[in-house]
């Protein structure tokens, strides 16, 4: 077994008080090596990002938010749907087939990722892109659905009176779900928000212990472990598995030096399921169903209406 995995192995099973320590003493041991990519930056066929599509608990996601957007899109003729951060069009490539007639109108800040998606739609479906990132749009189009898959957590906050708090400006997160509701409201429609269930918001500070043992508890215990899963399916094909492994190290483990980062560096702010379900309801947004869509109790879908 190679010295990441079993470094990995041998840190889940320990006390969770020793393992802060013991992940970054497994951190220094490990070789050097270039990190290959920063979340969120690649999304083309060779990326990282293409191989965490294929991760069982990205795979959770994609599959939990076809099944409901397949059946509300067949009942709206030429749909139009709103994307919030586009990733290499993972959802659309399962979702859409030949057939489909929509709009797109898709907001993310990286334009790589706007020209995978491109490249993941039927001809039938156009594709509206705006560059940028959603807190800093005020004009949202009236749509059929709004989908923010893994995304709003980079916006800080729960809401803009608690950013300023913290000397940010801007919208918060109630602030932009309050803007996924009007762009829902005329036509009835659905928010499908997916998020991992930990809390890491803004209150809590950079060097916080609970801050490190949340972030461990995400991207170590629960998606580390689904990793380490994926990693032991036989005949995994050999570029996958490397790209897994980076994802492993780079995306799992170092995430968790995250609680050293100042609050701006940090660019992860999550809260858990019961957190989400209070800013949905201060954004005036009315949840009809919460769901796990893995088997780690790593992320949740929440469908939405107004
Ligand atoms: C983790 S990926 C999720 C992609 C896709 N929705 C999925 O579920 O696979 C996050 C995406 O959000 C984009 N993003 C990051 N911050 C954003 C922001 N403030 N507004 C809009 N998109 C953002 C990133 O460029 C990236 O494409």
């Amino acid at each position: 077994m190679n010295h990441l995995i079993h470094g990995v192995n041998a840190v889940l099973s320990l006390p969770r008080q020793v393992q802060p320590n013991a992940i970054e003493s497994l951190l220094m041991k490990l070789p050097k090596a270039d990190v290959p990519e920063v979340w969120n930056t690649a999304f083309g066929p060779e990326s990282l990002y293409e191989a965490w599509s294929q991760t069982r608990v990205a795979r959770g996601v994609y599959m939990a938010n076809t099944g409901v957007l397949r059946q509300f899109l067949d009942g709206r003729p030429n749909w139009r749907v709103l994307e919030v951060g586009a990733g290499n069009g993972a959802l659309w490539r399962r979702l859409l087939g030949p057939d489909d007639v929509g709009t797109l109108v898709l907001v993310d800040p990286v334009t790589d990722a706007h020209a995978q998606v491109a490249g993941a739609l039927p001809p039938g479906v156009k594709l509206e892109s705006r560059v940028g990132r959603i807190e800093s749009l005020t004009d949202l189009p009236e749509v059929d659905a709004v989908v923010c898959s893994l995304t709003l957590h980079h916006v800080a906050g729960r809401n803009s009176e608690e950013r300023a708090q913290h000397d940010l400006k801007g919208p918060g997160k109630r602030e932009v779900l309050a803007a996924f509701g009007e762009a829902i409201r005329a036509r009835d429609g659905m928010l499908l928000l997916n998020e991992a269930d930990v809390h890491c918001e803004i209150d809590l500070p950079p060097n916080d212990p609970m801050l490190r043992d949340r972030l461990i508890d995400s991207y170590v215990r629960r998606c580390g472990r689904a990793m380490l899963d994926d990693l032991s399916v036989v005949g995994l094909e050999k570029s996958l598995a490397a790209r897994f492994e980076h994802i492993l190290r780079f995306w799992c483990l170092e995430q968790v030096r995250l609680a050293d980062s100042s609050l701006v560096d940090r660019d992860v702010y999550e809260l858990d399921v019961g957190r989400w379900r209070e800013v949905l309801a201060d954004a005036g947004l009315r949840v009809d169903e919460v769901r796990s869509t893995d088997a780690y109790g790593l992320f949740f879908q929440y469908r939405c209406g107004v």
